[in-house]
């Protein structure tokens, strides 16, 4: 229901993993949150568990601007954009799969792009600056080899930020980026099972040797660390951080 003095959010890909805890966290700042992701028939995650559940595929322009039109119609304004939804697709260049690349590409590039357009004009009117966040990756600043479709979306979501901050600077519309290392989620947990199995070794090595080989602090990241730093930057004191990554990435990007 409409509520004038509460900000509104879009978080998307938020039934679970980082989305669902900024979805959280920003429930207990007092926004109201549109929680869009796929139908929870398809993902069979269930629906969002925080905010009012959207389902919408992202990877398509009619999912982008239902999901604005959607915040709009239930909360009567918008004021921030989280950019969340993503997957990985690990292959060698040579057999990557091209309709993996047009999903990846859809999903972490062109649905933020979709949904900074479609949001833009309300962004424009947020009493307190309009907040537009992409959870991108340190591979938005670094690669890895097999990951061609995943890198160049991050890094291509990270022009766009950059672009959206220059624009949206006369607006009072900050735009950045978080840029986290691993964190305990699904996502991570699939590329764990897979490489144990591909490599015959234990889920633990697969951890430690393979998956967080580029990062010297041997750690995941928790969902709600990054929930923390979202709603950091989404609040009052984030007002200066704009056109940055902002990095967590325990060390990755120090080398
Ligand atoms: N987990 C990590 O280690 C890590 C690290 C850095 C960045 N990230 C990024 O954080 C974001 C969230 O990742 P996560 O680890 O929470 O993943 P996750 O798999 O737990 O959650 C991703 C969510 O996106 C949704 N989604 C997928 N395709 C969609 C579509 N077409 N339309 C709508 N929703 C869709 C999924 O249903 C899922 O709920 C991603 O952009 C990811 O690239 C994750």
């Amino acid at each position: 229901m409409s509520n004038p003095t509460r900000r509104a959010a879009i978080v998307t890909g938020a039934a679970g993993g980082i989305g669902g805890a900024i979805a959280a966290r920003l429930e207990k700042d007092g926004v109201d949150v549109l929680a869009v992701d796929l139908d929870p028939d398809v993902t069979g995650r269930g629906p969002a568990p925080h905010g009012v559940p959207f389902a919408a595929d992202l990877t398509t322009r009619t999912g982008n601007e239902s999901a604005v039109r959607a915040a709009l119609d239930e909360f009567g304004r918008l004021d921030m954009i989280v950019a969340n939804a993503g997957f990985q697709h690990v292959s060698p260049i040579a057999e990557f799969p091209e309709d993996r690349w047009d999903s990846l590409i859809a999903l972490m590039l062109t649905s933020p792009f979709l949904l900074a357009k479609y949001g833009w004009s309300a962004l424009r009117t947020a009493p307190e600056g309009g907040r537009f966040l992409v959870i991108a990756s340190a591979h938005a600043l670094v690669a890895s080899p097999y990951k061609a479709g995943y890198v160049a979306a991050k890094h291509g979501a990270l022009g766009l930020v950059k672009t959206l901050a220059l624009e949206g600077a006369e607006h009072g519309i900050t735009a950045c980026a978080i840029c986290p290392g691993y964190v305990r989620t699904e996502l991570v947990q699939r590329q764990v099972a897979a490489q144990a199995l591909a490599h015959n070794m234990s889920e633990e090595r697969v951890l430690e040797d393979v998956i967080l080989a580029a990062q010297p602090v041997k750690r995941l990241i928790e969902p709600e660390e990054v929930a923390e730093l979202a709603s950091f930057l989404l609040g009052p004191h984030g007002r200066s951080f704009t056109g940055v990554p902002v990095s967590m990435d325990q060390g990755w990007t120090a080398r």
